[in-house]
């Protein structure tokens, strides 16, 4: 049935995540481990679309399977419309449509993009004009990526990685992104760590100078051999297949392979732009899933705000 309401649509997108550092402490008393990581964007984006609907409902499209995504109530960014709607008292619902190009559990936080991208459209689409520090708490409920997923750029980030310190980097990093058949649970994965580890483990009180200098100078050769995972050998335990895929991503040519967050997406860093298209190149002829790929400073912001224009609804 078509109705006149007028229609508005708002876009919002998010950046993927990779931690180009990501120490993990023993777990705290809420279950929870104390981090201390380097977040880094990646120029790899989700965008969500509301619109006004009589009813709540969800799609999400990419030019990959999204089956692992739910279309209901579980998905991030349906509790995200939902949390928007009971803080700020709204009693309107929103068609979500979800356009993916980050990969699903892959490690890179898209649905921490998704949850973010969603919380900037439904302020827009609703006009709530929530302060950041708000909404920042609305982020942290949702997960402990999305306060990244909705800054981006470069920040190290302590607590459940939801503490924040914004970097400022001068060059790009380049990087190739590889996708890993099969997918890992993030609780399991830090769950194997502990079982794995002998005695408690505090993180680090700060990243390394040497560090800090390679990554806002975007000098890869630098970088190299200070990435760090220490979820790596946990993931590794869980899915010994990786290892093959990260001496895949070395043999290719990548400077260093690593484990993006809790995997199983794998991570090679690249000299330049060339560098890592070469790089993805040679990882798809041995029948890989790779994609050339860099740092980006930006964060989630709106991508169109079409608030106004009429439509008609079905
Ligand atoms: O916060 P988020 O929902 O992304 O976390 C998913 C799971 O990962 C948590 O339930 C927890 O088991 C684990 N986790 C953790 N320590 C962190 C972040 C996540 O143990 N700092």
């Amino acid at each position: 049935m078509t109705n006149s309401m007028p229609s508005r649509r708002v876009s919002a997108s998010a950046p993927a995540k990779i931690n180009l550092v990501l120490h993990v402490g023993s777990p705290d008393v809420t279950g929870f481990h104390p981090l201390l990581t380097a977040f880094q964007a990646v120029d790899l984006w989700d965008t969500v679309t509301l619109s006004d609907s009589a009813t709540m409902g969800i799609d999400c499209r990419a030019d990959f399977d999204t089956s692992m995504v739910p279309l209901n109530e579980s998905n991030i960014s349906w509790r995200a419309t939902e949390l928007i709607r009971a803080h700020h008292g709204v009693e309107a619902h929103v068609s979500i449509e979800i356009d993916k190009t980050i990969p699903i559990a892959g490690g890179m936080a898209g649905g921490s993009a998704d949850a973010a991208a969603t919380i900037l459209a439904a302020t827009a689409l609703w006009e709530t004009e929530a302060p950041l520090h708000e909404l920042f708490d609305i982020t942290r409920a949702l997960g402990s990526d999305v306060p990244f997923s909705m800054v981006g750029g470069q920040a190290i980030g302590r607590g459940r990685g939801d503490v924040l310190q914004s970097i400022e980097a001068e060059a790009p990093i380049h990087l190739v992104v590889v996708m890993s058949d099969g997918h890992l649970s993030t609780p399991e994965v830090y769950a194997e760590l502990d079982r794995l580890r002998d005695g408690q483990v505090k993180v680090p009180d700060a990243l390394g100078d040497d560090f800090l200098d390679a990554w806002r100078h975007g000098d890869a050769e630098a970088l190299a051999p200070l990435l760090h995972n220490d979820l790596q050998p946990a993931a590794l335990s869980l899915m010994p297949g990786l290892a093959d895929t990260l001496d895949q991503v070395k043999t290719a040519g990548a400077l260093a392979a690593m484990l993006s967050g809790s995997g199983p997406s794998v991570i090679g860093l690249a000299r330049s732009s060339e560098h890592a298209k070469e790089i993805a190149e040679n990882l798809r002829g041995v029948g890989r899933r790779a994609i050339s790929t860099q740092s980006t400073p930006k964060s989630a912001h709106l991508q169109q705000d079409c608030a106004g224009q009429t439509g008609s609804q079905g």
